[in-house]
């Protein structure tokens, strides 16, 4: 097992020596705790007995809902992320309840993936009551709808229970305008690599952001008032168009697609990295990849080749599938994931 993690980490045959022993040994051992990610188990509800076709029943309506529109995928994988990044992943992110609950304070709205956790979570409820948690449903509900779109399915091991606070105090998604040494830092901080971070920005080739995301970029880079200067300049153009700079009070806010090149189409491929190879990334974090000594290095090896970044792609979103996961007596089973069960006004 542990030496084929080896080979699997170290599959970035491009790079310089020195970047692969270095992105490696760290890889390594960071993939030796992917071995068994905390206490999760591959297909918990089966192995247990509880709720033996789960994630059939997950699939099932993963399908249904991006045969109806594509676009799922990109919800599902903002909401799987952010509920890992913000607090582990322990569907804090769906609670509804309180003033500065996670939901209200994350700066890009376009949840639209919760509606379909509630319907997965109503049929679940039906067939296997109070047995799978939120936290759960979201990774496998992610997992299934960017297969779909495109990328590798990769294991998510479950068990995960719900957690039973939303944690403001720990609301910190960066702004896509952070520096890349800042973005690192928080990647580091939640016990992701550089290698994971070039990697779950890949999110970015699919999904669509506000303008406001890019309008520094646009019309005052750094408060040069002029454009950033590693935007390609037509992208710069065409993206003005798109996003006219905000003069009035209540002027809109249009939404933009991250990667164009993906667009109403929502494919997972690797073009975001082609795109930042030639400077035409849309969010300025993203184009920062290519001028960072290590970034640099991986944003050319996934631009040149999809396999790498696929395999890449699994190893990441499973890492960060077992951020701070709560289990064993741990949390609670949510019957509804926007309530804690003590404030669940159903169970009233
Ligand atoms: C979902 O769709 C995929 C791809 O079409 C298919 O392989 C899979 O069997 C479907 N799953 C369910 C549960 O319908
Ligand atoms: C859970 O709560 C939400 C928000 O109030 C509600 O819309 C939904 O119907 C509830 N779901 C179930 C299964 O009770
Ligand atoms: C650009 O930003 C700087 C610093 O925030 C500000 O002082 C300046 O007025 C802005 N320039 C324009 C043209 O908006
Ligand atoms: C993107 O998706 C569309 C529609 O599903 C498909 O026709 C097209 O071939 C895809 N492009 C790539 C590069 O995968
Ligand atoms: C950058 O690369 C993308 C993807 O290969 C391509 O579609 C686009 O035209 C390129 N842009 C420039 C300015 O070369
Ligand atoms: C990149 O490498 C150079 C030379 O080793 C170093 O001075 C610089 O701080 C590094 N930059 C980053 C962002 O790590």
């Amino acid at each position: 097992m542990g030496s084929q993690k080896k080979n699997l980490s170290c599959f970035l045959p491009l790079l310089a020596l020195a970047v692969v022993l270095s992105l490696c040994l760290g890889f390594v051992d960071a993939a030796t705790s992917l071995q068994k990610p905390v206490k999760l188990q591959w297909h918990y509800y089966k192995h247990h007995n509880t709720c033996k076709n789960a994630e059939t029943f997950v699939q099932h309506q993963v399908n249904q809902s991006w045969s109806n529109d594509k676009s799922i995928a990109a919800k599902l994988l903002r909401l799987a992320s952010m509920d890992c990044l913000v607090t582990g992943c322990d569907a804090s992110i769906l609670l509804i309840h309180g003033p500065d609950a996670e939901i209200t304070a994350i700066q890009n709205r376009g949840l639209g993936g919760v509606l379909l956790i509630h319907k997965i979570k109503t049929v679940l409820e039906q067939r296997c009551p109070g047995v799978v948690s939120c936290a759960d449903i979201i990774q496998l509900a992610a997992r299934d709808a960017v297969h779909l779109a495109g990328a590798p399915s990769y294991p998510v091991y479950t068990g995960r229970r719900d957690g039973m606070t939303s944690k403001a105090s720990s609301v910190d998604i960066p702004s896509p305008s952070i520096s890349l040494e800042a973005a690192t830092a928080y990647f580091k901080s939640k016990g992701l690599d550089v290698l994971d971070m070039v990697t779950l920005l890949g999110a970015h080739t699919m999904g669509r952001t506000h303008c406001r995301n890019i309008e520094d970029r646009l019309y005052n880079y750094s408060g040069t008032g002029k454009p950033d200067p590693t935007m390609d300049p037509y992208l710069s153009e065409e993206m003005k168009k798109k996003c006219p700079e905000r003069v009035k009070k209540g002027q809109g806010d249009p939404l933009v697609y991250l990667n164009p090149e993906s667009g109403a189409h929502y494919n997972f491929t690797e073009s975001y990295y082609r795109r930042i190879s030639n400077n035409s990334a849309v969010l300025g974090i993203d184009q920062q990849l290519l001028y960072g000594n290590d970034t640099k290095e991986i944003t050319k090896e996934f631009a040149s080749g999809f396999e790498d970044f696929r395999k890449s792609w699994a190893l990441s979103m499973s890492r960060m599938g077992s951020i701070n996961v709560l289990t064993g007596n741990q949390g609670e089973i949510r019957l509804n994931c926007s309530f804690t069960n003590k404030d669940n006004p159903y169970l009233k």
